[in-house]
């Protein structure tokens, strides 16, 4: 597919004369003086979630040329090549298609192309399968314990969602998640289970990534050690890969599959949400598919000016090329998305952390910003001082969620007010004595809100932000769906492993030769 690259259309150009014109020097609060009607101008409906983008250093002219943008690099085209099955991820030559996996089946799913019909089967008699493993589970008294051991996409995604689901988990089973390769990390998970009431997901699209391997084998080794020798291996370990060979030599009978056109940071969808499955049940976690999939239809169809992950990744796009932001703070207000951040950490930065376009040619302009943050109103007495008052500018993504649940009193509208306070503080600022206690505003931020943190609308914001992730990366020109910047450090540690016992220092850098030497000292 042949697309433009973004900086040599037209209307990058025109963003240009945008940021010359009004971009550099914008003002919110001169904007909302001048627009009364801003906030409605721009805020975008989308299944589950509210956005108010009218926080942003953007105006009539500049969405109007961000639009254009989109048109110009073909990004509807990209978007239903994607949807189609076609192979976009093309350094690995595959499909990216985990939209698939919460699509409904083909009877009412006749959004999807024929030639998808059988994978959608595929997909549908898995589903089944894991959902039904997933009940049996739930059901059974014997068992106490959940263990997931996955690093990655095959940790963050059903971790982050089992926290945020947390008030609809009623299997009684505790969950634990093991990523690390860090040994204090299973040991102080192994320290509270009995292999005879555990059971072990070995979570891995690929089963050879090297953490997870050795938590699984370690894992297995303690349950043999600890009884579980006269147990059924098979019964307590089971695999959640697209490596099947692998998981049977492993000695593990049941094994729930996915495809490689599943992406491992797109893969919670998949068997890798078992563990959400097990916590919420069957009917929860359909209800977390069709949130996802509601959200995939507004990308697939809202026109570009009011398609809510279009907005975000254009937004993204202006304030990194043009603005000059190199970074993002995420603020969910729910306690329960503490792990969001790190979710997407994976999610953006994996995805769009690129420097090379689609045929290995370095951009002359910039990718990923860096995405970090904790939840309010935690981070307001943490980094939020440089927010308001350091020398750069970040922009705040806050994620509230309007309805508790729980019934302290108090605590809800506090929580709120907190949300909306931060963000009217970013933006106005406020003039003092000068010097220390002014805060200069004009910081831009962004509000979602959800009406409540459901299956539904939380596969809604994941989904929203995968999307959000696509339109940046498709406008970049960049392959979002590869990772290729991870595998030289595994080389280097599979080398510089034995090193630490045989002391050998040939060919490392000075550095890490005079790290080794002292490590070894203290061994
Ligand atoms: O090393 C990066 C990565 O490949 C991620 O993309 C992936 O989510 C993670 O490792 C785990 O991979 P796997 O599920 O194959 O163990």
């Amino acid at each position: 597919m042949n697309r433009p690259r973004c900086d040599q259309t037209p209307a990058w150009r025109e963003l240009g004369r945008c940021y010359e014109q009004t971009g550099r020097a914008f003002d919110l609060r001169q904007a909302f003086a001048a627009e009364p009607d801003r906030f409605d101008r721009f805020s975008v409906n989308a299944p589950q979630v509210f956005a108010d983008l009218s926080r942003n250093r953007i105006d009539a002219a500049t969405t109007q040329a961000l639009l254009a943008l989109a048109q110009e690099c073909r990004l509807e085209l990209h978007r239903d090549a994607m949807f189609a099955g076609e192979a976009i991820n093309t350094t690995e030559g595959r499909a990216v298609l985990h939209t698939l996996l919460r699509c409904p089946r083909p009877a009412a799913g006749d959004a999807v192309a024929p030639a998808l019909q059988p994978l959608l089967s595929e997909v549908h008699n898995t589903l089944d399968a894991m959902l039904a493993f997933a009940e049996t589970l739930r059901a059974d008294p014997a068992i106490t314990d959940v263990v997931n051991i996955g690093i990655g996409g095959s940790d963050l995604g059903p971790q982050m969602a089992v926290l945020a689901l947390d008030a609809f988990a009623d299997s009684g089973k505790r969950l634990h998640f093991v990523s690390n390769v860090d040994g204090h990390e299973l040991a102080a998970c192994l320290k509270r289970l009995q292999p005879r009431s555990t059971v072990f997901l070995i979570a891995s699209k690929t089963f050879t990534t090297v953490e997870t391997m050795t938590n699984a084998h370690s894992a297995r080794r303690w349950f043999e050690a600890e009884g579980g020798a006269g147990l059924d291996i098979g019964r307590h370990f089971i695999g959640l890969t697209t490596n099947l060979a692998a998981a049977g030599a492993f000695g593990i009978r049941t094994t729930f599959g996915f495809w490689d056109w599943v992406g491992g940071r797109y893969s919670v969808w998949s068997a890798i949400g078992l563990p959400l499955a097990v916590a919420i049940g069957a009917a929860g976690f359909r209800d977390f598919l069709a949130g996802a999939h509601a959200m995939d239809e507004h990308f697939r169809s809202a026109p570009l000016a009011g398609n809510l992950p279009v907005r975000l990744g254009l937004l993204d796009v202006w304030y990194r090329n043009f603005l000059g932001f190199t970074s993002r703070s995420i603020a969910p207000y729910h306690s329960a998305l503490r792990r969001f951040p790190a979710y997407l950490q994976q999610l953006e930065m994996e995805s769009n952390g690129k420097r090379v376009d689609l045929a290995g040619q370095p951009l002359p302009y910039g990718t990923s910003p860096v995405l970090w943050g904790e939840p309010g109103t935690n981070g307001q007495h943490a980094y939020f001082q440089m927010l308001h008052q350091g020398t750069d500018v970040v922009p705040v993504e806050f994620i509230a969620v309007v309805k508790a649940r729980h019934d302290l009193p108090g605590h809800q509208p506090m929580l709120l007010a907190n949300a909306l306070a931060q963000a009217q503080a970013l933006m106005q600022g406020k003039a003092d004595s000068g010097g220390q206690k002014d805060f200069p505003g004009n910081r831009p931020s962004t509000f979602l809100l959800l009406g409540d943190l459901t299956p539904a609308s939380l596969g809604a914001l994941i989904a929203l932000h995968e999307h959000r992730v696509f339109v940046s990366g498709s406008l970049w020109g960049i392959n979002s769906f590869d990772q290729w910047g991870v595998e030289l450090g595994k080389v280097l540690a599979k080398d510089i492993e034995p090193r630490l016992a045989s002391g050998d220092t040939d060919g490392l850098d000075g550095s890490s030769a005079g790290l080794l030497r002292r490590i070894r000292a203290v061994f």
